[in-house]
């Protein structure tokens, strides 16, 4: 794939290895899930303490597997030494918000953790480091890391929205009765949040306007976008947990999307830098819809907007800007 190591094996840093997104993700990135079936991997584990003897289980269970492409293990409870020559990171070790806990308050427990790890992909990280979080809150923690990683790139920070992708896609699947595969051009915009803006305005079902499929604008606003955006809640409120096995696996399609590029007539959706595109402040970490090539990623260009997805992107743009002016307020960067 574009960009990355030929021949020597690719190293993954995951942050969180011990939690249940860790443990839906290595056994996939370890049997080539997340590079593709030639691409060795060496994989680098980053836990707090107190969780290094439960990595040190997966780790044994990664062993038992005996995958052919995975070339090590290493298991880390300090930043510097786990990110060192990473080429890619999957940032997933979040804190949780707990009870009582304010925005606040998980800003500045998260600042405390994506600052240190952004410095420590900047100091160790190899040229070619492509970055995505998924712990939450994932814009705002990638732009918190991107800030303590003065000399990576902007645009190797990715933000995790592609899991509402999916989730936008399989609802508009199973509305139209079409197949995963026959939907394209949908759009995630703004925060992994409830605010977030699942956009069907230029998506197309079999190559016709997803809207003239759907024709029913109240099912677009008050079924469709409520259901993408809340379906995080949804699952916490089914499971008791908060979603593992899809997260890891957009994950998964994340990070082989960057590298192998987007199909001609498709574009996914994706947290990244902002260029000022859209009217989006620039350096924000905002989804839009992306497409990737030779290992690049770029917003797609020059799509308009009707007034209806202005109001939406803007509101979900608002709460990006006041998470980093909260996190700016609070020292954090
Ligand atoms: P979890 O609580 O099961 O696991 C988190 C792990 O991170 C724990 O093992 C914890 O010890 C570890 N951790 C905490 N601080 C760390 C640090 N400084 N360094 C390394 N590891 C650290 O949680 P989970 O279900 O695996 O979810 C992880 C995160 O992903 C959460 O923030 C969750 O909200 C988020 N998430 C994001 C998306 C998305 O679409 N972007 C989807 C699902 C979940
Ligand atoms: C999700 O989208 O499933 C996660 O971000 C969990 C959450 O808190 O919504």
């Amino acid at each position: 794939p574009a960009g990355l190591p030929a021949g020597a094996p690719v190293t993954v840093t995951v942050t969180g290895a011990a939690g249940q997104i860790g443990y839906a993700l290595l056994f996939r990135i370890a049997s080539g899930h997340l590079l593709g079936p030639d691409v060795p991997v060496r994989l680098r584990l980053l836990e707090v303490p107190q969780a290094v003897k439960a990595a040190e289980g997966t780790a044994m269970e990664l062993d038992d597997c005996a995958f052919p492409l995975l070339t090590g293990i290493d298991i880390h409870d300090d930043a510097t030494a786990a990110f060192d020559g990473v080429n890619v990171a999957l940032l997933v070790g979040a804190r949780p918000r707990g009870a009582g806990m304010e925005r606040g308050d998980l800003l500045s427990a998260n600042g405390g953790i994506f600052g240190p790890q952004g410095a420590a992909i900047n100091a160790g990280a190899a040229q070619d480091v492509r970055v995505l979080v998924v712990g939450n809150p994932a814009n705002t923690n990638a732009w918190i890391a991107a800030q303590h990683a003065p000399d990576v790139p902007k645009d190797r920070f990715t933000a995790m929205t592609r899991l509402d992708h999916n989730r936008a896609v399989a609802q508009l699947a199973a509305r139209t009765g079409a197949g995963v595969e026959d939907i394209a051009r949908l759009t995630i915009w703004g925060n992994h949040s409830a605010t977030q803006y699942p956009d069907l305005s230029h998506a197309t079902v079999r190559g016709t306007p997803a809207l003239e499929v759907v024709d029913d604008e109240a099912w677009v606003r008050d079924t469709f976008i409520p259901t993408v955006a809340k379906r995080g809640a949804a699952i916490i409120e089914a499971r008791g947990a908060s979603s593992a096995a899809s997260a890891a696996n957009a994950a998964l399609d994340h990070v082989r999307t960057w590298v192998t590029g987007t199909p001609a007539d498709d574009w996914t959706s994706a947290g990244v830098v902002s260029d000022g595109s859209y009217g989006v402040p620039e350096g924000l970490i905002s989804s839009f819809p992306v497409i990737a090539r030779d290992g690049e990623l770029s917003i797609v260009p020059d799509l308009e907007i009707d007034d209806f997805s202005r109001a939406r992107i803007d509101a979900s743009v608002a709460e990006l800007v006041e998470e980093r002016d909260a996190v700016r307020a609070l020292g954090l960067v």
